[in-house]
């Protein structure tokens, strides 16, 4: 484990689970309970059945039954893996991760926390800085009209935090120092340049300026667009320590949860196309950042879709952009798909000529990319071997990526239906004559579970499962368990474990009883059944329901544990039938007839 135990502790407590998820699904509070629509794609709900605790930090949904915690949120949501959910909850909390951890290696390298934080801080300040600028332009300033016309509305400028950099030569430069921001830290993010005379000067003037956010909502860099006409069009932060471009989305920030909910995205390749189709209500769209799409720009689109629908300027270089970007995608086993746009049409002048309906229809017509690819490929083909041949050549590296037999198997009988040969010897042709190879599932990263050897809870009986969650629920059931000694009667060995732990815990900090079940959910495998009884959209803990609930089940666990304990008895006494074994007997018998009445015990407050 690259993390301690208090290190994990202290990011968790850091965040809140109620703004994560708030991020992915819009989340209305009444009091402890935030309540929304579930932000799982697998369920599309129309009425709200999420619901998140604030005070347990837990979340947890009535109809498809899945909850737990911050961990098991970014997990099962994000598709993060442990390290990488830890991770970015403590640079959400701005916690400095223990060396080790640090993602570049070696001292030299090694950016200090420190610095990334001012780089933060200053970049949140310019883009205050430009934001601010333009909503105070007057009337007539030239920009207005060209806002206009681009229908960047004031909902998207706001939302967008779309900003104008000023025409002087050093407007930022001196908002900068006057901010404190070192000269060095302006200097590194690109927003200011020194002059020969040992001055500096504003990077972007006279332009329209868009933040860049990480999903984190830090500002990571910008993009600045000339007013109208001129060169360079646009101009942008350079990389830096914060900035990558190869691994970031323009509009992630604001697209993941409708990506999610859609369960597609659509990738385009500019400011403002991405501005285009957000604006028209299609929300799942992200757009690189004028460089190719990479292979990290695949693993970050993974987490939230496998759909992924490519809308490239409908030009020679939008064709070929996304021609290049399929081997990334193949890598992952992501099969995209690629939405034609007329010649000369980029998505911002599509979708402004067509409409939101028309759009979403067309998109329905997109091609599978490989396909599409494929068909290229024989323009012009007349089936001599020559012609085969090259065929073969632009298809075999690009097939051998797949890691899924079945969907090279599936391509190459396309592809040997169109060649009118057969699919075994095109298959051996693709693979260069090897043998075909039984593909290897790619390794997992450690997930949680296995990190902390999460218990399994599997084989539980499920009334000590409801104990558990009931304790969990409401402190009156935890007093009530703990009264009963409940610890004892249950059967189960890791629930047992888990429970003492709490009433342990419980003991020593009984003010801190919410925190309990959200520690117990960090170390339950499927915690979504715990979760569930803990219930926590019911709100009001001790209804009556609950409470019958409550007393049924312990009444049942524990006569359970009497039978064990009358049986061994039995076994006893049939080589030592002394008088105090069947006393002993005889007392469990009573006591058994006596659980009953647990039912009439009122439980205090
Ligand atoms: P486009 O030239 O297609 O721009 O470049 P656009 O998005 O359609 O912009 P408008 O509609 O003319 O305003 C696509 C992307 O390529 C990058 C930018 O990220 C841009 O959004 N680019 C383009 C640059 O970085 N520099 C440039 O000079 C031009
Ligand atoms: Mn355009």
């Amino acid at each position: 484990m690259r993390f301690d135990e208090n290190f994990i502790q202290k990011v968790i407590d850091a965040n809140n689970i109620v703004e994560i998820i708030s991020q992915y699904t819009e989340l209305k509070g009444r009091g402890d309970q935030h309540t929304g629509l579930c932000p799982f794609p697998d369920h599309n709900e129309k009425s709200p059945s999420f619901s998140v605790s604030e005070g347990k930090q837990l979340y947890h949904c009535f109809g498809c039954k899945k909850g737990g915690n911050i961990l098991t949120f970014l997990k099962t949501y994000s598709g993060f893996s442990f390290v990488e959910a830890i991770e970015y909850l403590a640079n959400r909390a701005h916690i400095e991760l223990p060396r080790e951890t640090e993602p570049s290696k070696g001292p030299s390298r090694r950016v200090s926390q420190d610095l990334k934080k001012q780089m933060y801080r200053a970049n949140k300040f310019a883009a205050v800085f430009y934001h601010q600028k333009l909503k105070s332009l007057p009337k007539d300033h030239k920009l207005q009209e060209y806002l206009k016309r681009r229908n960047l509305t004031d909902e998207i400028i706001d939302e967008f935090r779309i900003g104008y950099a000023p025409e002087p030569w050093d407007d930022l430069t001196n908002y900068l120092a006057k901010k404190g921001v070192p000269t060095n830290v302006s200097q590194k993010l690109g927003l200011i340049r020194a002059n020969k005379k040992g001055g500096h000067f504003d990077l972007f003037r006279d332009r329209l300026m868009f933040p860049i956010f990480a999903i984190d909502s830090e500002v990571i860099g910008f993009g600045g667009r000339i007013i109208d006409q001129g060169q360079p069009k646009y101009i942008n932060s350079v990389e830096s320590d914060i900035f990558k471009k190869g691994h970031s989305f323009y509009g992630l920030d604001k697209s993941a949860k409708h990506i999610r909910s859609a369960d597609r995205v659509f990738v385009v390749e500019g400011y403002m196309d991405l501005l285009a189709l957000y604006g028209r209500g299609v929300k799942n769209v992200v757009a690189t950042l004028g460089t190719a799409l990479t292979e990290n720009h695949v693993r970050v689109l993974k987490r939230w879709t496998k759909n992924v629908v490519l809308l490239f300027d409908g030009d020679q270089a939008g064709q070929t952009a996304s021609a290049r970007s399929l081997p990334n995608f193949f890598k992952h086993d992501l099969l995209p798909q690629i939405f034609v746009l007329p010649e000369g049409k980029d998505p911002d002048d599509y979708i402004s000529e067509n409409g939101k309906e028309s759009f979403l229809e067309d998109a329905q017509q997109s091609q599978d990319l490989f396909l599409s690819l494929m068909k290229g490929w024989f323009d012009g083909y007349r089936g001599d071997p020559k012609g085969k041949i090259q065929i073969i050549d632009q298809a075999a590296p690009l097939l051998k990526m797949l890691g899924d037999a079945r969907l090279l198997q599936m391509y190459t009988e396309e592809l040997a239906r169109r060649l009118n040969e057969e699919p075994r010897k095109v298959y051996a042709w693709v693979m260069g004559g090897e043998k075909p190879k039984t593909p290897v599932l790619k390794p997992k990263a450690p997930s949680f579970d296995e990190a902390d050897e999460a218990l399994s809870l599997g084989g539980v009986n499920e009334d000590e499962l409801v104990l558990l969650g009931l304790s969990l629920k409401s402190l009156k059931y935890l007093d009530f368990f703990v009264n009963q000694q409940g610890l004892e009667v249950l059967d189960h060995k890791d629930l047992k474990n888990i429970f003492s732990q709490v009433v342990a815990q419980y003991g020593q900090e009984p003010e801190n009883f919410d925190k309990l079940a959200h520690l117990v959910v960090s170390r339950v495998q499927n915690p979504e059944k715990i979760v569930n009884l803990i219930n926590i959209s019911s709100g009001e803990s001790g209804s009556d329901q609950d409470e019958y609930l409550l007393k049924e089940c312990f009444i049942r666990v524990k006569d359970r544990y009497l039978r064990r304990q009358a049986s061994v008895l039995v076994t006893q006494m049939k080589n030592d039938p002394s008088p105090s074994n069947m006393e002993q007997f005889v007392n469990i018998q009573e006591e058994r007839k006596a659980l009953k009445e647990l039912k009439n015990i009122p439980l205090g407050e």
